[in-house]
């Protein structure tokens, strides 16, 4: 089979490079890829988010299936025309991805199914919005409705950030169209997880939890990023949480889908905020998280492929996951000044050395070949990932590969996983 993996993150070559291993598989093309793709696939030089040349790809390659890495293809309605022109491939449509792209759909659906999430108002109007803002007692959480590469979240813990997060989105257009309309709620406490479900319409199969680390320093400080870092399995995942979240969040979700009409097929991954073991949502998710992938698809240890092709033939509910027991650590190593302004074309030391290291796995991101050299070509360039019989040992060998790799500028996190190891 010939297969195209939309994207060039971290997650797109943790996805290509497990598609790889299936013995289905020939070949694997990336748009655009990376350089760490690049090694594994062949990367074809295809912007992410130019649906015609991506469909006129898929027919002219004779591609059997496509794989959606980021949401804003999907939310472009990539799915929808690629069926249309009868192509394969693995995502939602454009209506079922509203779930992601409009956080004001997300919240109305949740309401309407009773899915225990955070009190919310939604805000059109900036002058309502600020007014608004007198009568909260704080922190609050002031979220842009649409698609903000993960940064459209602004914990406020007064007013005055508050108003200046509602002017920039809401009259500065800090985030473009996606920050017009927006979503001011209660700030919730608890720990997070992220669950990934692959939702073929009807039913649904449930890939190992895991939990990312959105802000950009050592303990949850700064300001958030699309994910510094991740572990699996989440400490605070149980068989009872599970069996609520079954209930409480997934079957409502699909239920209230299916009442507008919409039917997911795709991977659906809600966020959680877990407190004094009730959870509630923080946001759905239409596609495989980044830095998540890098984490979870290292301790699958059945063929992703046909899960992919049970997802979109509605047949999900036949299919076992099978997983590796050990827990799996990722270091996000980013380069400086992210996630604000950072430097590109820097060259990167000791890849090959750090990926000699035993159950190390070396997930690139924004990351290209330039003089025979790999240099940076983004804001998060790495993702490090290190299995281990326990947390502890995949964390210390995770940073072990981390402390072998430099670039000028480089930054990350110290402290990915180290909850989960101390308590
Ligand atoms: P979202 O994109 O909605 O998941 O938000 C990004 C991050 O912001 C989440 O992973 C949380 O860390 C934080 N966040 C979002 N909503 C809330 C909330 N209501 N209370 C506390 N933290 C939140
Ligand atoms: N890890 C956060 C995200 O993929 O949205």
């Amino acid at each position: 089979m010939k297969i195209l993996v939309i994207g060039g993150g971290g997650r797109e070559h943790a996805l290509a490079w497990k598609l790889k291993q299936s013995p289905d598989v020939d070949r694997i093309f990336c748009a655009p890829g990376n350089a760490g793709t690049a090694q594994i696939a062949e990367n074809v030089a295809i912007s992410a988010t130019d649906l015609p040349a991506l469909a006129r790809f898929a027919k002219e390659t004779r591609l059997d299936l496509t794989v959606v890495g980021p949401d804003d293809p999907l939310a472009a309605g990539i799915v929808d025309l690629f069926v249309a022109e009868k192509l394969r491939i693995f995502g939602p449509t454009r209506s079922a991805a509203r779930i992601e792209s409009s956080k004001i759909f997300a919240k109305e659906l949740m309401r309407a199914q009773n899915i225990p999430t955070a009190k919310a108002s939604t805000f059109s109007d900036s002058d309502e919005a600020l007014r608004y803002c007198g009568q909260l007692q704080f922190p609050v959480v002031i979220k842009a409705d649409g698609l903000a590469l993960g940064k459209g979240v602004i914990v406020a813990p007064d007013s005055a950030t508050a108003k200046s997060a509602i002017n920039s989105m809401m009259n500065e257009g800090s985030f473009g169209e996606a920050g017009r309309r927006i979503v001011i709620e209660e700030y919730l406490l608890g720990s997070e997880c992220s669950l990934h479900a692959l939702v073929d319409g009807k039913n649904y199969r449930l890939l190992e939890s895991a939990r990312d680390h959105k802000r950009v320093f050592d303990g949850d400080k700064g300001p958030n990023t699309g994910g510094m870092g991740a572990f699996s399995p989440a400490i605070n995942w149980s068989p009872d949480l599970e069996l609520q979240f079954e209930e409480e969040i997934m079957r409502p979700v699909l239920r209230g889908l299916l009442n507008e009409g919409i039917t997911f097929r795709g991977l659906l991954y809600p966020g959680l905020m877990i407190a004094s073991d009730r959870m509630r949502v923080l946001e759905f998710n239409c596609r495989f998280g980044d830095p998540e992938t890098q984490a979870i698809l290292p301790r699958m240890k059945s063929d992703l492929l046909p899960l992919l092709a049970a997802t979109i033939d509605g047949e999900v509910d036949n299919c076992t996951i099978e997983w590796d027991k050990r827990a799996a650590v990722t270091v996000v190593i980013a380069s400086g000044g992210y996630p604000g302004k950072y430097k590109t074309g820097t060259p990167i030391f000791g890849l090959a050395e750090a990926a000699k290291l035993k159950d190390v796995q070396i997930f690139q991101a924004g990351t290209r070949r330039a003089n025979g050299e790999i240099v940076t070509a983004g804001g998060r360039v790495l993702a490090v990932t290190a299995l281990g019989s326990t947390m502890g040992s995949a964390r210390t060998r995770a940073y072990e590969a981390v402390s072998a790799i430099h670039f000028d500028g480089c930054q990350y996190r110290r402290d990915i996983a180290l909850a989960a190891v101390t308590g």
